[in-house]
């Protein structure tokens, strides 16, 4: 169901021809793209259509977070539109995460990978306190994997340092998608916790999504083929 091709490329753009450039440029060497809410916020469901039709599988990262039946909608909308990959919060409970699951399975073999995103990164101990919930992060990102894995769901977004934990927590074929991703080569921007494409890939992440290293390169094109290179994907 996944690309043997782990990197997904991060459109983050407001600009529907900017993202189509972008996403023809890589083609050659990636396994996906991600579309996100500034993306969808702007270009809306005909712009994820227009990407949907290059032929890339497309993650459409909108994070879907109501209550059961607005997310279970949710979901089959963005499924008709294409999408290989949706997510939601889990911190939407059983019931919603449930929902998802079940909306995405109407599509049979054709469905969606539907994955849960558990605490976002720019969250620390005490925000999570601010908000009434007792931290460490580390371990609400734990709690809310198994959750996600007990209602059926195929996997969550997380760090590169929750691969190791989440991928014994939840076993092989529990899906792990890891942003926060950069080659030796890159600048890390604003990014903290980072990793290698490789070291992300020899942890166990199924999926690398990576934005400026290739979108704010000078030749986008190259360094995708680049950080595919260096993945030897083939051994
Ligand atoms: O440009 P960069 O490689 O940092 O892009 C990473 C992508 O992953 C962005 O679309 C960002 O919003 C997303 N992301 C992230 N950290 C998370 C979740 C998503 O960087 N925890």
């Amino acid at each position: 169901m996944l690309p043997k091709n782990p990197v997904f490329v991060a459109l983050d753009t407001v600009d529907l021809n900017q993202a189509i450039a972008w996403a023809d440029a890589v083609r050659p060497s990636v396994g996906g793209v991600k579309l996100g809410l500034e993306f969808f916020k702007s270009n809306g469901p005909d712009g994820v259509r227009r990407v949907v039709d290059l032929g890339l599988p497309v993650f459409l990262d909108l994070k879907f977070h109501d209550i059961p039946n607005t997310v279970a909608g949710a979901v089959r909308a963005v499924t008709g539109l294409g999408a290989a990959i949706v997510n939601v919060h889990a911190g939407g409970g059983p019931a919603m995460l449930k929902a998802a699951a079940a909306a995405a399975a109407e599509y049979g073999s054709d469905r969606p990978l539907v994955i849960a995103v558990t605490v976002l990164t720019s969250l620390d101990d005490g925000d999570l306190a601010a908000v009434g919930q007792t931290g460490p992060a580390a371990s609400q990102v734990e709690r809310l994997a198994r959750l996600t894995q007990s209602c059926g769901l195929d996997g969550v977004v997380c760090s590169p340092a929750e691969i190791a934990t989440l991928r014994a927590a939840c076993g092989d074929g529990f899906r792990l998608i890891v942003p926060g991703i950069r080659p030796a080569w890159a600048s890390r921007g604003d990014q903290k916790r980072i990793m290698t494409p490789r070291q992300a890939r020899d942890l166990g992440a199924d999926i690398l999504v990576i934005g400026r290293p290739i979108t704010g390169s000078d030749d986008p094109a190259a360094a995708a083929a680049r950080i595919v290179e260096e993945l030897d994907i083939s051994s």
